[in-house]
């Protein structure tokens, strides 16, 4: 019995050394964005992409590609002014759909990937290439109703933030914003995130 309940004891010790680690476990990163904005792919560049790739299975991305639009209800579908012009419009839809259909691992690298050039849409298509993402079913999205559709929660996500955003990118950690969190997020995501992981520190984080 006792040599039983050491060898079961063993197995969790050792698998738990591979395991993810639980849903609940996981800190939430909110990123409300949008694209053809600098300090938003500055900020997708050198902070997220590195720590999503580094820290992934412990942090819950969400991005929100919709930044300080405004939309109205015209006919039958939401039209979008975007801070960028219709163009941003355009690059933050392709992206909703883009999340629409992959994990973080894949919609985070993407949208730095799309967001290379100041016009989203000239590397759409490589992007999707390189990501293996079907060009057909994003722009199917993007183009039609699924993709407005998705603009719109977006924009009812970002009018509900308390406090309102002030910048953009405008970063939450576990749904409750701070000037402190925002701020280093911004210099040192990897820091920040340590800092808050509910499991023993990793080792990546050493
Ligand atoms: C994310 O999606 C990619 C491509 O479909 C897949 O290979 C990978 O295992 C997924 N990662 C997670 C954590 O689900």
């Amino acid at each position: 019995m006792k040599i039983i309940l050491s060898i079961i004891l063993i197995y969790h010790a050792v698998s738990g050394c591979y395991s993810k680690i639980s849903q609940a476990d996981k800190l939430l990163l909110d990123v409300y964005m949008e694209t053809r904005c600098p300090d938003t792919q500055v900020f997708i560049d050198d902070q997220l992409v590195p720590v999503t790739k580094l820290l992934g299975n412990y942090v819950e991305v969400t991005l929100y590609p919709y930044g300080k639009a405004e939309e109205k209800f015209v006919g039958n579908k939401w039209e979008f002014i975007c801070q960028h012009g219709p163009l941003e419009c355009q690059g933050n839809t392709i992206l909703a759909c883009a999340i629409s259909m992959t994990n973080q691992s894949i919609y985070v690298p993407f949208t730095s990937c799309l967001m290379r050039d100041l016009n989203p849409l000239s590397n759409f298509r490589s992007c999707c290439e390189q990501f293996k993402l079907d060009l057909n079913l994003v722009n199917k999205c993007f183009q039609g109703q699924k993709g407005n559709e998705l603009q719109h929660h977006y924009a009812l996500a970002t009018s509900s933030l308390v406090p309102k955003l002030v910048y953009i990118p405008w970063i939450i950690l576990n749904k409750v914003y701070t000037q402190a969190n925002q701020d280093q997020a911004a210099t040192n995501l990897k820091a920040l995130i340590c800092k808050h992981i509910k499991v023993p520190p990793p080792p990546e984080c050493s």
